[in-house]
Formats: C-alpha cells, sequence, structure tokens
C-alpha cells in the first residue's frame, strides 16, 4: 500500500528526551524536535525561536539518526564552521518521522556565552580585541587560614557563583579562576568595541552589586564581608587552543590580559574597588559613566604611566545594568519569582486562569526560566527579538490578547516591587517598564505574524 498522508498521520513515534526522564509521542512529521518540546512543555533552549541562529537548541541524537530529517543547509553551515559530527542536529530544524532518542546539548543559560568559544580554531591562533576582567576578592585569606576545608570550599563556590552571573548575563565568558581571582572576557563573537567594553562595564558593576546582596548573608552565617577588585582592559590578544594534543586548553595570550591583571591590582594602592584603563573609556561615549579619581599609575611591566579611571556607577540610568543588578534578588530560588508572579495574576484576574490549561507548576518553570533567559538575552538583543517574536505567535496561539498584556505588565511590576523590596527604587520601576514594553512590543509583533500554513497550529495541538 502506498504510504499516503493518513497513514502517516495515524503512526506515532516516540521522542526520548534523555536526561529529563521525557518522552514525546507524535505523528505529525512536519514538526521540529523544538516544536515538539515545547507542544510537551518539555525545557528546551531556544534563544532565537527556531531561527538557526543562537544555536542553542542543539541536540547529541543518541539513537534514531536515520529518523530525522535531513540536515537542512543551515545546519550543515554550522557544523562545518564548529565541527559537529553528524550526530549533532539542531532541534528546531530537525523534524523526527521515527522513534529518536536525544540529548539536550546546552541547558543552562550560562553555558550560552560558553558557545563562543567554539568558534575558535584548533589549528591556528586568532587575534581579537577583547575586553578582559579581573576580579580580586579580598579579605579571604584569613577566612580560609581559620576555617574548616568544607566552609571555604563552599564559600568560593558561593562566590565563584554569585561574581559569575553578570559577567555571564552580559554575553561573556568566564575565562579562569586563578587562586580567588575570576577572570572574564568579552568580544569573542566579533562585537564592535564600544558594545565589547560597555558589556563588561555592566558585568563590573553587576558583580560589586551581587557583592553586596551576598554579602548581607554571609555576614550572618560567617561574620565574613567580601570585598572585590575588578580591573578592565580593552586590548589585543591572540586567541588560539593551546596545550599538550591530549589536552588542548582555550587560551588568550598577549600583553593586554598581563595589563588587565595590573590594573586590578592598582585598586589597592588607589583604594578603589572598580578601575578601567584608558583604552575603555575611549570606547564608550563621554558622558556615559559616573568616574571617580583618574590618576596615572605606573604598572608593572611598562615603560610609561598608564591613566586609569574609577568607576562608580552609569552617569544616566543604563536599563540593562538596572535589570541585572537584582538578578541575585529575583532568582536566589529558581522558580520563586514565577510561582509569586502566577499567585498574583490569579487573585487580581481569577478570569486569566482558564488560559492555562496545562499543569501551573510546569508552566511556572518554564516562565521562570524564559523570563532570566530574557534578561540574559538582552545582551543578545538580535536573538532576543527573533526570540520574542516567536514566543509572541504560541502566544496568540494559547489565546492571549493584546488586553491580557496590559494586565500581565502591571502584575509583573507589582511582584518586582514586593520582590526586591527596597531595591525597587523609582529609577529600577522606570527601566523595567521600559523594558517590558519592549519585551510585549516584540511578542505582540509575533502574534500578529501568521504561520505559513494555516493546519501547523492544530497540528501541534495533535501533539500535546
Ligand atoms: C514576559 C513575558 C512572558 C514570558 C517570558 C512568557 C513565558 C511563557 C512560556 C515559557 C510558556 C511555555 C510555553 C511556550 O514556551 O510557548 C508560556 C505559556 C503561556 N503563557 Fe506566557 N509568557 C509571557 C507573557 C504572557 C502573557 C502576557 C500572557 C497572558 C495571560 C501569558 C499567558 C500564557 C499562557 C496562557 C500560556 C500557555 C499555558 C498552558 O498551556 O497551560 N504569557 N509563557
Ligand atoms: S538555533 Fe534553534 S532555537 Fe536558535
Amino acid at each position: 500500500m502506498p504510504l499516503d498522508q493518513t497513514t502517516t498521520c495515524q503512526t506515532s513515534f516516540q521522542v526520548d528526551f534523555a536526561c529529563l526522564g521525557r518522552t514525546a509521542t507524535h505523528h505529525d512529521t512536519d514538526l521540529s524536535l523544538l516544536e515538539l518540546a515545547i507542544g510537551n512543555r518539555i525545557p528546551h533552549m531556544q534563544e532565537c525561536g527556531g531561527h538557526g541562529r543562537c544555536t542553542t537548541c542543539r541536540v547529541r541524537v543518541l539513537a534514531g539518526e536515520e529518523h530525522l530529517s535531513p540536515p537542512t543547509e543551515l545546519e550543515k553551515r554550522l557544523a562545518g564552521q564548529r565541527r559537529w559530527g553528524p550526530s549533532v542536529r539542531l532541534a528546531c530544524q530537525a523534524k523526527p518521522r521515527g522513534d529518536v532518542k536525544i540529548e539536550r546539548l546546552v541547558k543552562t543559560l550560562g553555558e550560552v556565552s560558553r558557545l563562543q568559544a567554539e568558534g575558535v580554531s584548533d589549528e591556528r591562533g586568532e587575534e581579537k580585541q577583547l575586553a578582559i576582567l579581573f576580579c580580586d576578592m579580598r579579605n579571604f585569606t584569613s577566612f580560609v587560614e581559620a576555617n574548616f576545608a568544607y566552609d571555604v570550599v563552599y564559600i568560593m563556590n558561593r562566590l565563584f557563583s554569585v561574581l559569575g552571573e553578570p559577567i555571564l548575563a552580559n554575553n561573556g565568558l568566564i575565562y579562569q579562576y586563578v587562586g580567588d581571582e575570576i577572570v572574564g572576557l568579552f568580544g569573542l563573537d566579533g562585537r564592535n568595541p564600544e558594545e565589547v567594553c560597555l558589556a563588561a562595564v555592566r558585568s563590573a558593576l553587576g558583580m560589586e552589586s551581587a557583592l553586596q546582596h551576598l554579602n548581607i548573608e554571609l555576614q550572618q552565617q560567617f561574620g565574613l564581608d567580601i570585598e572585590v577588585g575588578i580591573g578592565i582592559h580593552f586590548g589585543k590578544v591572540i586567541v588560539g587552543r593551546v596545550g599538550h594534543p591530549s589536552h588542548q586548553q582555550f587560551s588568550i595570550i598577549g600583553d593586554a590580559a598581563n595589563v588587565a591583571s595590573r590594573v586590578q591590582a592598582a585598586n589597592k594602592e588607589l583604594s578603589t574597588n572598580i578601575l578601567a584603563s584608558q583604552t575603555v573609556l575611549e570606547e564608550l561615549p563621554p558622558d556615559l559613566l559616573a568616574l571617580g579619581k583618574i590618576e596615572e599609575v605606573e604598572l608593572k611591566g611598562k615603560s610609561r604611566p598608564m591613566r586609569l579611571y574609577e568607576l562608580t556607577g552609569f552617569a544616566a540610568p543604563d536599563d540593562i545594568f538596572l535589570i541585572q543588578k537584582d538578578l541575585y534578588l529575583l532568582f536566589q530560588n529558581d522558580s520563586g519569582f514565577a510561582g509569586e508572579f502566577y499567585e498574583l495574576l490569579f487573585s487580581i484576574a481569577p478570569s486569566a486562569r482558564q488560559l492555562f490549561r496545562n499543569d501551573l507548576e510546569g508552566q511556572i518553570g518554564l516562565m521562570g526560566h524564559m523570563l532570566k533567559g530574557t534578561i540574559y538575552a538582552l545582551s543578545r538583543p538580535q536573538n532576543l527579538k527573533m526570540g520574542l517574536r516567536e514566543l509572541g505567535r504560541r502566544h496568540a496561539g494559547y489565546g492571549v490578547a493584546d488586553e491580557h498584556y496590559d494586565l500581565v505588565g502591571k502584575v509583573l511590576l507589582l511582584t518586582l516591587r514586593k520582590r526586591l523590596g527596597k531595591a525597587f527604587t523609582p529609577e529600577t520601576e522606570a527601566a523595567w517598564k521600559r523594558t517590558v514594553e519592549l519585551v510585549f512590543k516584540y511578542m505582540k509583533e509575533g502574534s500578529r505574524h501568521k504561520r505559513p500554513s494555516a493546519t501547523r497550529k492544530d497540528r501541534r495541538r495533535q501533539a500535546v
């Protein structure tokens, strides 16, 4: 019997999302792995919303490779550039036509910025202009000497994770830890110098702010008050993979890295917390930053003094920084914020509850993760725009209309006020308002954009 449309639709296949212990059964050969994940409420990274740009949806196919649609031209190009083997596929491009078992390769937001290092060739070095950030923890040595190994490692990991988040939220790469120092790199993906230096500055200020929040806890638990010294420098380095053939590491080589480390060290002498070199300031608009001390400093190994600038903040409100600075308070426990948001939403507008047909617990997790992902993707605006348009298009399918956006916007701001308390200053509120407006603008644009096929939505319902 010829395999006609009806026969194809009646046969069901299984996609096993390994590690998550979730399986999606489907009978629509036109759905991608990503669409299946979304339709079945299976968490899956998808920063560009399925446009084949961000590669965050990549999966490893553990079984049934032959049951996936052949790689698209876009996938072939990416696989060539990034040296992926045939078992790595983009979930937004690959369509299962039989049983398949897959594993997600990017599971956390932190892993997204690390993908930039993939572009670095194994064979030859490359020259790049990077902003390099060194952050040194102070007051830590005496704590190490006076405490148990268990507490020392616990606190160090808390510090590294809290201080690392602002690097990741600004599209930076956590390059390495040297003792109690953390090193971040910005610009590996070849953005323009202004964006790169701005990202490093936001990150430095964000680290200082995250530490203030964490110190409240450390004071209560261990009587510990950690300070940081941060130095930023912008300059040329060679990036490449170096080391024994069995253990090559991504590395940066060049004077700019040494200078960044010395700019950091100069904080002690100047009694400052954040210093940036002239090269950083030159890339930024002249009145962007609030500056403290400006000093000519002789750095070790440099024949001439360098001018260093103390950074104390932004001169005018910077929306992205204002939103990022309280990430620590928002996402201390991952789904807490989204849980509070839905509780408030349904108490203010009980009728909105009927739009949510799937299990609410899962929805809280997905929404919280997507919201955090949106904040991180503010540093990758192109991906963000595409991702939000796609999210908006799906929301139209859930019955979400323009008036719901107004309601949800108000509830989001109320939840933020409750969660952030005193940190929700008028400046922060204004930054959130503008950003929520932008997010909803993209989502609404997507909601007016119809799918190419009229039956597509029905098909997805079928899959769910
Ligand atoms: C900040 C903006 C928003 C974010 C980040 C967000 C995030 C999400 C996510 C991740 C999902 C899971 C399904 C999917 O990915 O397609 C979802 C579903 C949903 N969202 Fe949103 N959303 C937002 C705004 C809204 C608004 C304005 C409404 C209006 C009430 C809404 C109502 C819904 C509904 C009804 C569902 C389907 C739930 C179900 O099937 O049980 N969302 N949202
Ligand atoms: S490449 Fe698949 S979601 Fe971005």
